[in-house]
């Protein structure tokens, strides 16, 4: 019966009626409050799904509307083209500025070339996972992910031009934004360290050669029966110290970030045995930073050392510049 009720109420036949206008009216008015979760409700036929509507939810998802974003976006950068005393290039792309992990060109909300600056007017999504238009918490993190990765391609690529580089997070009022960029414009580029460590085995072998030959090169660590180690990992990165978080980048991130790839991928395993890396390449710890390197440059374009112990007393290490590969041209 109630089913075929709500039905009726939303058939195109009903919509046309006064009373079903008057309705529609009534929704659409209400929109941003519509009934967006659920509540159980405990009545004598047992517990019933209930919608419901909610004052402060509705007010929340006025505050993030898309159209308030780029409203202030405009304010701010009409502020700061008067405190720079230049027009700002807005929405500006760079030869090779682009997303570390997709290589999707990137644009910079704006470009001061006289001032030798550019600056990100960030809302919440850069901090926080915010449900845009009702997406999913998972989404929502996932784009937070994806903001901050593009935020370290920008970074890395100012770093290594040296440009100045600052974010004005969403919690600045209009009428401090001229001395928040003053304070904040000659920004610190810090580096943060991490430590990680995991298990592995591995032989130190060449196909290529003969074995008598492997022996003579590698000695004891190409035992046929292979061995063990503990490898310590040190992981750098350098950027700006963000006005908001007080941050190069938050240490849980670090972890989540690299952790991942050691425990998921690297810890426990053989490294001849379970990767295929290592079909070709002597599994050294000189291959395994550049393997590593190549995953995590992706997921942390921002990242400036790697060093990696075999064991307490010997390890190597890269440190990335504008020169990390032979012949590379950045
Ligand atoms: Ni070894």
């Amino acid at each position: 019966m109630e089913q075929k009720e709500n039905q009726l109420k939303n058939s195109a036949k009903y919509r046309k009626t006064e009373k079903g206008k008057a309705a529609a009216k009534r929704d659409e008015q209400s929109s941003m409050g519509k009934a967006r979760h659920q509540k159980y409700l405990k009545t004598e036929n047992g517990w019933l799904k209930h919608k419901v509507r909610c004052k402060k939810y509705a007010e929340k998802q006025k505050k993030i509307k898309f159209s308030d974003r780029f409203k202030r976006q405009k304010e701010v950068s009409n502020i700061l083209d008067k405190y720079f005393n230049e027009k700002g290039k807005r929405e500006e792309t760079f030869f090779n500025l682009r997303d570390s992990k997709t290589n999707r060109k990137l644009r910079v909300d704006i470009h001061y070339p006289k001032n030798n600056i550019i600056i990100e007017i960030n809302g919440a999504q850069h901090y926080i996972p915010v449900r845009f238009g009702n997406i999913s918490q998972k989404k929502a993190q996932e784009n937070l992910e994806n903001y901050q990765r593009r935020e370290y391609s920008k970074q890395k690529y100012c770093i290594e031009r040296n440009i100045k580089f600052l974010t004005i997070p969403y919690n600045i009022p209009l009428e401090l934004i001229e001395e928040f960029v003053k304070r904040n414009q000659n920004g610190l580029i810090l580096i943060v360290s991490k430590e990680f460590s995991f298990a592995y085995s591995h032989r130190l072998h060449n196909e290529f050669i003969s074995d008598e030959d492997n022996k003579q090169i590698f000695g004891k660590c190409n035992n046929k029966n292979h061995h063990g180690h503990n490898m310590k990992v040190i992981i750098e990165v350098k950027g700006f110290v963000n006005p908001l978080t007080g941050m190069v980048i938050n240490f849980v991130d670090m972890k989540k970030i690299v952790g991942e790839y050691i425990n998921n991928v690297l810890d426990h395993t053989d490294f001849n045995l379970d990767h295929n890396d290592y079909k070709i390449d002597v599994s050294t710890c000189e291959n395994t930073i550049n393997k590593m390197l190549e995953v995590l440059s992706k997921e942390l374009p921002i990242i400036s050392k790697i060093r990696v112990y075999e064991t307490p007393t010997s390890y190597a290490e890269i440190i990335i510049d504008s020169l990390n590969r032979c012949g590379d041209k950045w």
